[in-house]
């Protein structure tokens, strides 16, 4: 009875067991941490195997249902960040106007990405239209670009689209990953396989059923 005093309504002046209450002060604490931890990370979902797992190259499974556009998910696979990014319709629209300033427009490198991510749309670099999965390695020297979503004017770029911006050596990339000419990176940043196990689930590292 006298831990159970402890949690009721009469707070201090209830007989307390002190044993009972540093365990209740401790457990009050702990569960406060994994609620700042939550808050910190609001909308990321994924359920990761072991690390020595990950090293090995075990698949990521990421929920993007609470991804809202032009919001960014990063994830972590082989040691590397993978960016799962909703674009919106402008960006989407503004991808094929940029084809004339890119090394590789039609991702012709087969080297940077699955083939079924070009099936529906080279320009796009994905499997679904609105969201672009990445490797967040600038494919220079592998920096970590920036992303600067919004169109409108940037200080590398008075017609910026949308994209990425490497600060290393000022490599550019569009929304699809797609390297710009006149820069260092020599290809258009990587896509890693992955494929839907369902509407808002992506899997990192697997490739769809029956791809090539
Ligand atoms: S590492 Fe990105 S431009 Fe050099």
């Amino acid at each position: 009875m006298g831990d159970e005093t402890v949690i009721g309504p009469g707070g201090g002046e209830d007989p307390v067991n002190e044993g009972r209450r540093r365990f209740l002060t401790a457990s009050t604490l702990v569960v406060g941490a994994v609620g700042a931890g939550i808050t910190a990370i609001p909308f990321i979902k994924s359920w990761n195997p072991s690390a020595r797992a990950r090293l090995a190259g075990a698949p990521v499974t990421v929920d993007i249902s609470a991804l809202e556009e032009g919001q960014r998910l990063i994830a972590e696979w082989r040691g590397q960040p993978i960016w799962i990014v909703k674009r919106s319709k402008a960006i989407l629209e503004a991808l094929p106007t940029l084809d004339s300033q890119l090394k590789d427009p039609e991702s012709s490198n087969v080297d940077q990405q699955p083939a079924y991510v070009l099936e529906a749309n080279p320009e796009l670099r994905s499997i679904k239209s609105d969201i672009s999965v990445l490797v967040g390695l600038c494919t220079h020297l592998g920096c970590s670009p920036e992303m600067v979503a919004e169109i409108r004017p940037a200080p590398f770029d008075a017609n910026w689209k949308g994209g990425y911006f490497c600060p290393c050596h000022k490599s550019k990339f569009d929304m699809a990953g797609r390297v710009y000419d006149g820069v260092p990176a020599p290809t258009n940043l990587l896509v890693p396989p992955h494929h839907y196990a369902d509407d808002d689930t992506i899997v990192i590292g697997v490739d769809p059923q029956g791809a090539a």
